[in-house]
């Protein structure tokens, strides 16, 4: 197995930062730093990262968190503040987040041990939709909810097309069903925002086809067989 997948899949890093480690000097084989990312692991090579024994395939986890509000997506906060790993921290591997969500967006979020699933679901090629709940400022005319489908400018970036459901408001707000196939910085808000529409609440409420459901926040469930193949093969 190449050298940079064995890295991923014994849950230490994503492909892409094991290639990075691999560029830094930072992994050694049978006790010699290797920067070769194609090197082909062997039965009974040593493989070490920053001179930690990585040993290889472990038990692989993927579970669905239902992220609350204030909580960082990240395996460590600099300020301190509750992390994701606290959702899971019964859980003895050390899963690591898909994706990201803003501190104040609730909802799905997958974790898992597996770097080479990471790897393939944050992967841009691979356009998995992610569908949110949004409950925004105000009215979204017909004409605004085809701005939204279609592309808006989020500063210098046309979104790419989204799909958009109105599903209820007032003079006062709206909640608005959105999926979109690509995953830029704060890109729900910014779209409404463009259009004039600021988001008070966001919840994502599906990746691709595996749904939030009645999960409650702060709570995790193992995904199914069928999910974890479905991911496999996005
Ligand atoms: N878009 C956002 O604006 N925030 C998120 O957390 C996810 C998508």
């Amino acid at each position: 197995m190449r050298i940079n997948k064995y890295i991923a899949q014994a849950g230490v890093a994503s492909r892409r930062k094991a290639d990075e480690l691999i560029e830094n000097g930072n992994v050694k084989v049978n006790g010699a730093v290797m920067k070769e990312p194609g090197y082909d692991v062997q039965e009974g090579d040593k493989v070490e990262v920053n001179g930690r024994v990585v040993e290889g395939q472990q038990k692989l986890v993927y579970v669905l968190v239902n992220k609350p509000f204030g909580v960082i997506t990240s395996a460590k906060d600099e300020k301190d503040r509750v992390t994701v790993m606290e959702l899971v921290k019964d859980i003895d591997e050390r899963l690591f987040p898909v994706g990201r969500l803003d501190y104040n967006t609730t909802g799905a979020l997958i974790m898992t041990n597996d770097g080479s699933l990471t790897y393939r679901v944050t992967h841009p090629k691979h356009e998995l939709g992610k569908t949110y709940r949004a409950l925004v400022k105000g009215v979204i005319s017909p004409e605004k909810a085809r701005k939204l489908r279609n592309g808006v400018d989020i500063g210098g970036y046309v979104t790419k097309r989204a799909k958009v459901s109105v599903i209820k408001g007032n003079q006062n707000s709206t909640l608005v069903e959105i999926t979109i196939f690509e995953g830029k910085n704060r890109q729900v808000r910014k779209m409404f925002s463009a259009i004039g529409n600021p988001v008070q609440e966001l919840e994502r409420v599906a990746i691709g086809n595996i749904r939030l459901g009645h999960l409650k926040s702060g709570h995790y469930r193992k995904l199914t067989k069928e999910e974890i193949e479905y991911l496999k093969n996005c």
